[in-house]
Order: structure tokens, then C-alpha cells, then sequence
């Protein structure tokens, strides 16, 4: 695993924004898949200002997401696709065709599972998998578990993962959702290459874990040890738990 550590999220973010824009120059057709959740808010500023900048194209770029809520309409705050709206996609030049979501709101979720898989691979598959995590080292919504699941599929989220996600729903525990679509470990572990983002103290312990401690399905993150290309990108507070 490579390694860096910036003194803030700021840097770390910026850093990687740069990469994502020199990618989408040389790749314009590049397939990216993308995170929520508060970490990446600074990496999505800086694509923002780039975009303006005339440094970052989107014209041709692919974006698949890693998860969504199930029962929350797409359109509706709290839903991970709004999210994405209002952080990024707004904000660029993306195709909307471009734009791979799963719906939670869809009839059949197994099918709508089985649809994103499909739609992955016609895609070519993922270049760029950008990913943070959870405090419990959760990656997408692949909890930790006594096993864990290949391929996109329904996730019963834990209170940890509710919690830290109820600010998206006015802080009201009764509206976070108790379902979730995630893609699968081995569908984030076949993108080409992986940066998983952590900033933060509370994400310390976590990341001491995904880096020195075993592959366990208790640390889903673990598993990007196996992967041959993957990177964590660290601010000072997030990598303070790091034994040398
Ligand atoms: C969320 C998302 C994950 C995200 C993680 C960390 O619940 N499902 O994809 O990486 O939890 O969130 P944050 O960046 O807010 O700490």
C-alpha cells in the first residue's frame, strides 16, 4: 500500500483533485467511482474549482457511486444521488447519461443490484475507485461481519453507519434508513487502480487497522491489502495512529 499523509484535508484533497483532472485529461473516457460522506466534500470543492479553471473536463467521464439509501427518492435530501448533485455534479460538466447510480427506490432491489453490476462491466469497469471509510472500516456499505459479499447487493446497516449518517437526515434517527445498496467487496476490488481517503482523528485507530493489522472481514478496508494498486491518503490527524 502507498502511503501519504498531508498536514490537512485541504492538501490531501487538493492533491488528489489535481491527480483526478491530469487523469481526465490523458483518459477523458476514464470511469471513476466516487464516495460520499464528509470526507470527500473538500476533494469535490477542488474538482469544482478546477472544472472553473478550465483544468478539469467531464465531458466524457463515467461516474459510478458506491452506495445509496433504499427508500429515498433520488431527488429528495438525504439520498446519496442528491448529495452527489449537490457537491459535484451540478457543478461541472458531466453528461447526465454519464452519471451510474444505484435506485434505491426500485421495485426489485436484487434485479437493480444485478442491473449495476451489468452496467459497470459495459462500462469497462472501473478506473479510479476513490473510497473513504468507516470508523468501524467500513468501505461503501460493506460492514463489517463474519462475511462478506462479492457483488452489489442489499445491506442492512448497522446504528454506528446510521448514526454517522443521520446529520443528512436533520439528525432524526427515525428518518435514516435501516437499508442500503452497496457495491460488493470484490466490485470495488476489481477497479484498476484505488485511493481510499481518511482524515480526522476518529478515523486514526481504523486505518492503523487497515494498514498493519490482518485481512479480516471484522475490517472490510483490510482487503484492499490484497489489491496491487491502491493508495491511502492521509492528513496528520487520520494517519497519528500509525505504528512505524
Ligand atoms: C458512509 C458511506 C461510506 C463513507 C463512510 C465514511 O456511511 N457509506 O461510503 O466512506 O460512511 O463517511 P465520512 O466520510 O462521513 O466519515
Amino acid at each position: 500500500m502507498n502511503i501519504s499523509i498531508f498536514d490537512n484535508e485541504k492538501l490531501a484533497a487538493a492533491a488528489l483533485a489535481r491527480r483526478i483532472a491530469v487523469r481526465l485529461k490523458d483518459q477523458p473516457r476514464i470511469v471513476l467511482g466516487l464516495p460520499t460522506g464528509r470526507t470527500p466534500v473538500p476533494l469535490y470543492r477542488e474538482l469544482v474549482a478546477l472544472h472553473k479553471r478550465g483544468e478539469a473536463d467531464f465531458s466524457r467521464a463515467h461516474t459510478f457511486n458506491l452506495d445509496e439509501f433504499v427508500g429515498v427518492p433520488p431527488g429528495q435530501p438525504g439520498s446519496y444521488r442528491r448529495f452527489m448533485q449537490e457537491q459535484l455534479f451540478a457543478c461541472v460538466n458531466i453528461d447526465p447519461s454519464h452519471i451510474h447510480f444505484l435506485n434505491g427506490m426500485a421495485d426489485d432491489l436484487d434485479a437493480e443490484c444485478d442491473r449495476y453490476e451489468q452496467e459497470i462491466h459495459r462500462a469497462g469497469g472501473i478506473d479510479l475507485q476513490v473510497l473513504g471509510i468507516g470508523t468501524n472500516g467500513h468501505i461503501g456499505f460493506n460492514e463489517p461481519a463474519r462475511e462478506l459479499i462479492a457483488r452489489t447487493h442489499r445491506v442492512q446497516l448497522l446504528e454506528p453507519s446510521r448514526k454517522s449518517n443521520a446529520s443528512l437526515f436533520g439528525g432524526d434517527m427515525d428518518r435514516v434508513p435501516r437499508e442500503a445498496l452497496s457495491m460488493g467487496m470484490a466490485t470495488i476490488l476489481q477497479a484498476r487502480e484505488v485511493v481510499l481517503m481518511a482524515t480526522g482523528k476518529s478515523k486514526a485507530r481504523c486505518v492503523n487497522g487497515v494498514v498493519n493489522g490482518g485481512i479480516t472481514t471484522r475490517v472490510p478496508a483490510s482487503f484492499l491489502q490484497l489489491h496491487p494498486r491502491v493508495e491511502l491518503l492521509l492528513d496528520t490527524p487520520a494517519a497519528s495512529s500509525l505504528s512505524s
